[in-house]
């Protein structure tokens, strides 16, 4: 299973699901709203690592930065709190 890397510490990544629910699953507590997209609240920097969107994300990112609650990922990824 990859593993997902938030703030230094290392959870399992189930790739079925957005980066923001494998957090949650984990008890890690994320900065979120309207989880569609929109918002941007769930802005996070991309350290390493690629991630797919089901729908192109309407919130402005800089280009290392991902939307934890509409990404998901295949494999290890390393993302930090803004
Ligand atoms: S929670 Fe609004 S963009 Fe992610």
């Amino acid at each position: 299973m990859p593993i997902l890397t938030y703030n230094g510490q290392q959870y399992p990544l189930h790739t079925e699901k957005t980066l923001l629910e494998n957090l949650e699953s984990q008890a890690v507590s994320v900065e979120f709203h309207c989880r569609e997209g929109h918002c941007g609240a769930c802005r996070s920097k991309l350290i390493s690592g690629k991630v797919t969107y089901s729908q192109f994300p309407m919130a402005y990112l800089r280009g290392d930065e991902v939307l934890l609650c509409c990404s998901k990922s295949e494999e290890n990824i390393t993302i930090d709190a803004p």
